[in-house]
């Protein structure tokens, strides 16, 4: 059976895709070895085209407001007891400037589907941190938008945008959402940024309430196809004040497993290792990166509001100073065998890859 399912994972390595039977049969059976084979031969792949360089963006969660009811989510509006916030234009600023002062090259606005942040002010927004730091690449995540909007956020700077798809089943997305959004609009969504020319990120939570390994199946053969920059994938973790508030959390073994998955689908890919990995286990960032990561995130938000943008229970690194997020972080870095990158780390498009 061992010996099966590694070449399985040997012919992932070569065609970048297996039917979703297979995937579904390499979920079912994770067991330490084949994860530390998968491992191995992800690493590999992104050694040979990143080198030892972890690509850091500063994250500034600017807005917890949000007009969406996302089951899981600890901003979602119905949650009453998430006390909202909004940090101004200069407070965004500041963070950044702050951010470039540590040597950040990228920073991600994130935020809730927040109407106070039409297309005028984010543009104003883009416009004033592009002319500041020309030399950063500034990435979007405020969720779903019209394709106008999109085009008027790339035109004023946005070089790239993060919206994960949550998950590819359709059922399974309206087990996690309320009626007023659909999968079909998602997808629509990151179809759209990268035909406007966005680096798109694409994504899904590990062990969401529902998942079923073919739901998973039909998450990688999606990101095969919708072929994104980036991917970001992290265990669910249940938020007290949310419906799902009593389910069980995602797991670190398939987290990891699907973290070297992914980088076989797409090798090129920039893959973070998330904060919510680093939630579920305390060196679940650095066991990230050797599953094939190369992306960290670390918090540049004004720690005053850190701790309110709780997507989830216990979520770390809400106490410390971004210069603190830092330091820990590229010790964490270092201590495994890697470095933390301060370039812009943009995506390497090879010629034989779609
Ligand atoms: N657990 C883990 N991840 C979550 N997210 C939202 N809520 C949770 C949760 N309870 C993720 C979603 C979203 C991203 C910003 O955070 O995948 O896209
Ligand atoms: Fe924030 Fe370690 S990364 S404290």
């Amino acid at each position: 059976m061992e010996t099966m399912l590694k070449e399985k994972i040997d012919i992932l390595c070569e065609n970048h895709i297996l039917p979703a039977e297979d995937f579904v049969l390499l979920l079912e059976n994770i067991s330490p070895e084949l994860s530390a084979y998968a491992a191995e031969k992800a690493s590999g792949i992104r050694d040979s085209i990143y080198g030892k360089d972890v690509y850091t963006r500063g994250l500034i969660e600017f807005t917890n407001y949000c007009k969406n009811d996302c089951y899981y989510c600890g901003i979602r509006k119905s949650n009453s007891c998430a006390q909202r916030y909004r940090l101004s234009e200069d407070d965004i600023f500041s963070a950044a400037s702050y951010g470039y002062s540590l040597g950040f090259r990228t920073f991600v606005l994130q935020g809730g589907e927040d109407a106070y942040f039409t297309d005028d002010v984010l543009c104003r927004i883009l416009v004033r941190l592009k002319d500041a730091f020309p030399d950063c690449a500034l990435t979007l995540s405020v969720g779903e938008r019209t394709r106008e909007s999109y085009q008027r956020l790339f035109d004023a700077g946005a070089d790239r945008y993060l919206l994960r798809h949550e998950t590819a089943n359709s059922e399974h997305y309206s087990f996690l959402h309320p009626a007023s959004m659909s999968l079909k609009n998602r997808k629509e969504c990151l179809y759209t940024l990268k035909d406007i020319g966005y680096q798109t990120g694409a994504g899904f939570m590990v062990g969401s309430p529902h998942q079923t390994g073919e739901a998973i199946a039909e998450d990688l053969i999606f990101l095969r196809e919708l072929s994104p920059h980036m991917v970001g994938i992290g265990p669910f973790i249940p938020h007290k004040d949310t419906p799902f508030g009593d389910e069980q959390p995602g797991t670190l073994e398939e987290t990891l497993f699907l973290l070297s998955l992914i980088r076989m689908i797409l090798p090129e890919v920039l893959l973070p290792a998330t904060t919510a990995l680093g939630t579920i286990h305390p060196k679940g960032r650095e066991m990230g990166i050797l599953a094939g990561a190369n992306v960290v995130m670390p918090n540049l938000s004004p720690r005053e509001v850190r701790k309110k943008y709780m997507l989830y229970d216990n979520k770390i690194c809400t106490g410390d100073e971004a210069a603190e997020c830092l330091g820990c972080l590229s010790g964490r870095i270092e201590s495994i065998g890697y470095r933390l990158s301060a370039s812009r780390g943009d995506h390497i498009r090879r010629k034989n890859n779609v």
